[in-house]
């Protein structure tokens, strides 16, 4: 992409995100400088985006808090002790053209990436409904694209939920240091058991999987958050802590042609008849051709009969995007959000998919369906990447 892409970009950038100041202020001052916008035009073709200069910035002030402009950052010192006044600029300004070339290296080689954790107030009552079907068995839990994997420790979290009467529910652990939280919308129905049963693995797959033992990649995971958005990055950061000690096992690989050999590591030693393998996927599949996804749905089928292990899988992405569970038409407007379904092999037959419910990308609010509603087909959404922020 040109200068002149790269400076639109960031001048819709400021226009979209008006909200948030510092972002706000850093993209349309990057916009008005040509210095500092050239540095985007090192990056790989499709991936001249602000979000990516804002992320690269972001890394540098992570990794030299002594810098000056670090101060306007609440990720590095604290939400309530970043300015309230004054221009964050002149000092990002200076810092990032002292630091132009190293910055010119990070955008030609990192892509932005997230691992969003509050994703676990949705996909916490939702694995834990899934779970209470059979619940007498372990759960082996399967993630596709996984990032970092945080997710897949959601049982350690606390994931608190509160109805619209104000009365709260928690999941996981409660004295956990990562605070996940959502609110049910004032039409959800009521939710099911809190208790997720016990987890006996924790297996997930990703493209390209950031290592939580790798300060640098964890860095750069904060870094493609938004210090506008203190709350996210603080239950990020716990999160990684806690994980790094004991994370779950994740591969490098293609979600599809890497989950038949992953459903029979993750259950490999384990006794069939105790086991309930539960695979989810929360903001994954757009990155995957619309044509290749029904393979998933044949490799857990074949994986559940030949194996005769009950197979669920749980998906929370956008309107349309998982095979099977598209958005039934006809709900209110919000429900373009995250849809929550979930498909079920039991006794070599597969029952009708259903639609659990609808909710927030990042868990803000939840809708649950009730009864859980059988998904039929009203329309099919473009493809492509779809990335929540
Ligand atoms: C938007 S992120 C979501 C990560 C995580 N599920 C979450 O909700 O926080 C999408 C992830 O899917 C991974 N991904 C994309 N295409 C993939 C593929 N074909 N196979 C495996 N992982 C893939 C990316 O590397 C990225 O980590």
């Amino acid at each position: 992409m040109g200068l002149a892409g790269i400076r639109d970009g960031l001048r819709r950038f400021a226009a979209d995100y008006a909200h948030l100041p510092l972002y706000h202020r850093i993209a349309s001052a990057a916009a008005d400088d040509e210095l500092v916008a050239a540095i985007l035009t090192h990056a790989r073709p499709g991936q001249a985006r602000a979000v990516l200069l804002l992320a690269a910035i972001h890394d540098l002030m992570l990794s030299r808090p002594d810098l000056p402009a670090a101060r306007w950052y609440s990720s590095v010192v604290g939400a309530p002790n970043v300015p309230t006044t004054g221009d964050p600029w002149p000092e990002i300004r200076a810092a990032v053209l002292d630091h132009r070339e190293q910055l010119e290296q990070v955008v030609a080689t990192r892509n932005t990436q997230t691992n969003e954790v509050n994703r676990a107030a949705y996909l916490a009552p939702l694995l834990a409904d899934v779970a209470a079907d059979l619940p007498d068995r372990d759960l082996v839990l399967v993630e596709l694209g996984c990032s970092a994997g945080l997710l897949l420790a959601l049982d350690r979290y606390a994931v608190q939920l509160t109805d619209p009467s104000g009365r709260t529910v928690t999941y996981g652990d409660p004295a956990s240091p990562v605070r996940c939280a959502g609110r049910l919308t004032a039409d959800s129905a009521p939710l099911g058991s809190a208790q997720l049963p016990r987890v006996r693995a924790h297996r997930g797959i990703d493209a390209d999987p950031p290592s939580l033992r790798d300060p640098s990649a964890v860095r750069w995971l904060e870094a493609c958050l938004w210090p506008d958005q203190p709350a996210r990055v603080e239950r990020f950061a716990a999160a990684a802590r806690l994980v790094a000690d004991d994370p779950p096992v994740v591969v490098t690989g293609d979600l599809v042609d890497g989950l038949p050999q992953l459903l029979k590591d993750a259950t490999d030693g384990l006794d069939p008849e105790q086991l309930h393998v539960v695979v989810f996927s929360s903001w994954a599949l757009t990155y995957v051709e619309r044509a290749r996804r029904p393979e998933l749905v044949t490799t857990m089928a074949e994986f559940a009969s030949r194996s005769g292990i009950p197979v669920s899988w749980a998906t929370a992405e956008p309107a349309g995007a998982a095979p099977g569970m598209p958005l039934v038409g006809g709900w209110s407007a919000d429900d373009s959000g995250t849809v929550l379904g979930v498909r079920a092999w039991r006794e070599g037959a597969e029952r009708p998919p259903l639609v659990w419910g609808t909710c927030h990308p990042h868990g803000e609010w939840i809708r649950r369906w009730q009864p859980a509603r059988p998904a039929h087909p009203t329309r099919s959404p473009p493809d492509g990447p779809a990335d929540s922020g």
